[in-house]
């Protein structure tokens, strides 16, 4: 039989706080739990999970740093990544990634792209098989015109390649407000799988005219610098997260950073640059769940401002 006891502060607080911390693991598991969002690349359909990773600062080194590498890419996969975006010119990035295909047998599981950085089609043409030879692969998923280089000699050998079977899909990429008119004028001009730009919430200048542009013509949209080359992450500080967070299923200010930039219905995928297992997961938690609508990026966007400006 049930007695009515009185209870203690110090024993309702407690009971409390077993509670909450019981709510807080239940919405973890589910946030875990929930599936990796994905959408459409217009021109073949072919889905994709909408974060992936950037390996700028992937490279061969020692034992210890190589495993990590691994440790990072395995991990990836193994919770539902795919798009892998690298570029010849990141140091040895792509011969980084190609030995851990190797040792892992990932590549089939895997979305690669990588970059072309030559005008010259002779050039081009010796640059692009030293990736397929660096990666270890007979097809790329794709192939982007890195930060616009070669764009009025370089399409028709994509294309070729395209038309071969040995590259998915053909793109263009940028980082810079400088180059923004010349990527607008490539997109009206050609006709692009793929465009890549830098989007943030601190860093939003390509969400007025070249994202509605992208989902105007078609294109699909990597998103590279989510997080400004990790500045936001400085920019925050330890301030705990805002109360909306909460709204969207943010475990952390990563996962705030990346559904800013997927709440924009034109992105296809954000390529957050990672070098750590446990950034890969949290990267992943920020494309599982709710993500803002308008009227919430509005209020992120303000929120970041506000922090920026202070
Ligand atoms: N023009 C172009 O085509 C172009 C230009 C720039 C970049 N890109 C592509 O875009 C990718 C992303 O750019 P980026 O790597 O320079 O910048 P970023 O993604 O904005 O930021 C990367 C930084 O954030 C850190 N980070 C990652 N996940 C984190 C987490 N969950 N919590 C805390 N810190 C975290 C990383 O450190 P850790 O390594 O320790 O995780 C790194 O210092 C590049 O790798 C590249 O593939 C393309």
């Amino acid at each position: 039989m049930a007695t009515d006891r009185p209870v203690s502060r110090r024993q309702a607080l407690k009971a409390g706080l077993a509670l909450a911390a019981t709510a807080t693991f239940a919405a973890q598991a589910a946030r875990a739990a929930a599936p990796l969002l994905t959408r459409p690349v217009p021109a073949t359909g072919v889905r994709l999970p909408v974060v992936g990773i950037g390996t700028n600062r992937f490279s061969t080194g020692d034992a210890a740093w190589n495993a990590r590498l691994r440790d990072t890419l395995s991990t990836f996969a193994r919770l539902g990544g795919t798009v892998v975006d690298t570029a010849p010119s990141y140091g040895d990035s792509e011969r980084a990634i190609g030995a851990i295909l190797g040792e892992t047998g990932l590549r089939e599981r895997l979305f690669l792209a990588t970059k072309l950085d030559r005008d010259g089609v002779a050039d081009g043409r010796q640059r692009l098989e030293a990736s397929f030879a660096a990666l270890g692969t007979r097809r790329l998923d794709l192939v982007q015109l890195h930060n616009l280089i070669g764009a009025r000699t370089l399409l028709p050998l994509l294309r070729e390649q395209q038309a071969a079977g040995r590259i998915g899909h053909v793109g263009i990429t940028s980082s810079s407000d400088s180059q923004y008119a010349e990527m607008e004028a490539i997109m009206r001009r050609e006709k692009l799988d793929f465009i890549q730009v830098d989007y943030a919430v601190g860093n939003r200048g390509a969400g007025e005219r070249l994202l509605p542009l992208a989902a105007d013509r078609g294109m699909a949209v990597l998103v590279n610098l989510p997080f400004g080359r990790g500045a936001q992450f400085r920019a925050v500080g330890g301030r705990p997260l805002p109360g909306w967070a909460a709204e969207i299923d943010c475990a952390s200010w990563a996962q705030v950073f990346l559904k800013y930039v997927l709440g924009h219905p034109a992105v296809t995928c954000a390529i957050p640059g990672s070098t750590q297992a446990a950034h890969v997961e949290d990267n992943l938690g920020g494309g599982r769940g709710r993500l803002p609508d308008a009227a919430l990026r509005q209020v992120m966007a303000v929120y970041f401002d506000a922090i920026a400006d202070s």
